[in-house]
């Protein structure tokens, strides 16, 4: 007997609705994003998101459905992301989620966020051996933890300041990109040379598995407030690729010193960063050299989906980890710390 889940996020600024089978077999993935009308704020405004989520909902999902050729009552369960992100926007999800349940009486599974974004990982690679580390890099998180079974975390590292994709998109914004950051910034350092501007890498205290990225942009906004100073002409192409040289360092050596502290075999990537061609390229390089694995979903499932949030919540369904209809949107929740 297959499992059938439809999955729904709403977390930031993309409604989407998705319906998977038995946690790999991706049905439908409908992601409405709503990256055009933040856009002319350089960011996600929380108001015009959730009112955006509430106009959006109901019709994603029933493209989802419709698309995965599934009725209602083919359904064995309905989950939704309830933490962390924008209150406001997690509700709607959480509201369309619950009310969903109670109607058709199939259960209701609560998926953390950061959870889904590990889990994209499994939609791919079902069988990946645990223990596994992950580290997760998103527009709101940097975190760096230890999988030791499917829902068991042990948080090794975090962001202090900024997230990594805050990182970029402060970085973009001040270069003149445009939103969001990170893809352009991508793009750019293609054309330049990552050695050509000293920008600091931050590793903190010796042994330290935390990260910093607000003094790596700070570098960089004082490199291009001392330029326009001295009305100095600025490479972008060479910043953008000297100030990714020096995250993406420091993302990959904390990453590969935890993966050999904790004798892990199997390093996976998640979240929107996860998609960073250099992070992929140099962290697959320096983990092939000490014999770890590395894997990372394909580019469309490491930004925010429902696909992720359906497959994370297949494994709580085989565990009958379901949620009362009382769950609410947890705008703080941590990972492994469900609350419902
Ligand atoms: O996971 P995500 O879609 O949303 C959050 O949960 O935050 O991540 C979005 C973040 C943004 O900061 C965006 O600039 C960054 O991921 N991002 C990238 C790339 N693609 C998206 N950062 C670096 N390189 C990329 N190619
Ligand atoms: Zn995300």
């Amino acid at each position: 007997m297959s499992v059938v889940i439809l999955g729904i996020e709403t977390s930031c600024d993309e409604t989407s609705a998705a319906v998977i089978v038995d946690g790999i077999d991706i049905k439908s993935n409908i992601i409405a994003s709503q990256v055009e009308l933040h856009r002319k704020f350089g960011g996600v405004v929380p108001e015009v998101a959730s009112r955006k989520h509430y106009e959006l909902i109901n019709h994603v999902i029933i493209e989802a459905l419709e698309e995965a050729g599934v009725t209602y009552q083919d359904l064995d369960a309905v989950a939704v992301t309830y933490g962390p992100g924008l209150v406001g926007a997690l509700l709607v999800g959480v509201s369309a989620g619950k009310a969903m349940a109670y109607a058709l009486g199939k259960p209701l599974i609560g998926v953390n966020h950061i959870e889904g974004h590990i889990y994209a990982n499994f939609l791919h690679q079902p069988d990946l051996q645990f223990p596994l580390l992950c580290l997760v890099v998103s527009g709101g998180h940097t975190d760096l933890v230890l999988i030791e079974h499917h829902g068991v975390y042990r948080p090794l590292g975090r962001t202090r300041d900024d997230a990594a994709g805050e990182a970029f998109d402060k970085v973009a914004r001040a270069m003149g990109l445009g939103y969001p950051g990170g893809p352009l910034i991508d793009r750019l350092a293609q054309e330049g040379d990552p050695q050509a501007i000293y920008i600091p890498r931050a590793y903190l205290e010796e042994g330290s598995l935390d990260f910093s990225f607000s003094g790596t942009k700070t570098a960089v906004l004082n490199y291009l407030n001392r330029a326009q100073q001295k009305g100095e002409e600025v490479k972008k192409a060479d910043l953008a690729a000297s100030f990714q040289q020096s995250v993406v360092d420091v993302l990959v050596d904390k990453t590969l010193a935890a993966a050999e502290w904790y004798n892990v075999k199997t390093v996976m990537l998640a979240g929107g960063v996860a998609a960073n061609g250099l992070l992929r390229r140099q962290m697959q390089q320096k983990a092939g050299d000490r014999n770890i694995f590395v894997t990372y979903p394909p580019l469309e499932l490491c930004t925010d989906n429902a696909a992720m949030i359906a497959c994370s919540a297949y494994y709580k369904y085989l565990r009958s980890d379901f949620a009362p209809l009382t769950l609410n949107a947890v705008p703080g929740l941590k990972l492994g710390a469900d609350k419902y």
